[in-house]
């Protein structure tokens, strides 16, 4: 048994309803990376006015409205995240995320979505292209399903609304 299904009987029940095994809410795992703890304070010129917490909170409430169980994450340490996405292994159904600054550096969170296969949107504040040059790369642009940037904190709920149309799509593809 893999170390993190012996863990808690929580992740176990998580499991069952990501998977839509037990006909509960599918899961969506929604990662915030470095420095977006911050936000609300942070350069809000840039980045909005509106707290992280404030959007884990609108992001639930929307889940619930769509029938989706939303789990999020927030750190600022690649390696956490990439253990984050490895856990979602088999249990998220998509992944939404936002890796900031590791957007434009990090090998290692992209290999970890493409081993894990989890169909993945990812979110930006800002429309990185209208910024200095060296953000314009992102080392997950060409794994990701889609990207949604410049809509401030509202881009998280429009990747939500994305990310059911992918279930969606998936389950109309498996005859359910
Ligand atoms: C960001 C853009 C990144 O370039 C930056 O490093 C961030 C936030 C955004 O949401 O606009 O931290 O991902």
């Amino acid at each position: 048994m893999p170390p993190e299904m012996a863990t808690t009987s929580k992740a176990g029940a998580d499991g069952a309803a990501a998977n839509g095994g037990s006909g509960g809410p599918v899961a969506v795992l929604v990662i915030h990376g470095p420095n977006l703890n911050l936000l609300g304070q942070r350069e809000p010129e840039i980045y909005g006015r509106t707290r992280l917490g404030d959007i884990d909170r609108a992001l639930k409430q929307l889940g619930r409205e769509l029938g989706l169980k939303v789990e999020t994450f927030q750190s600022n340490s690649e390696g956490a995240i990439v253990d984050r996405i490895q856990r979602a292994r088999g249990r998220a159904r998509v992944l939404v995320i936002n890796p900031a600054a590791y957007t434009h550096t990090s090998v290692a969170i992209r290999d970890a979505i493409t081993a894990c296969d989890l169909p993945t949107v990812e979110v930006h504040l800002s429309n990185v292209y209208a910024r200095e040059a060296f953000r314009h790369h992102s080392t997950i642009a060409g794994i990701v399903v889609g990207r949604i940037m410049g809509f401030g904190a509202e881009g998280y709920l429009l990747a939500l609304r994305a990310a059911k149309r992918l279930i969606e799509t998936q389950r109309a593809a498996a005859g359910a």
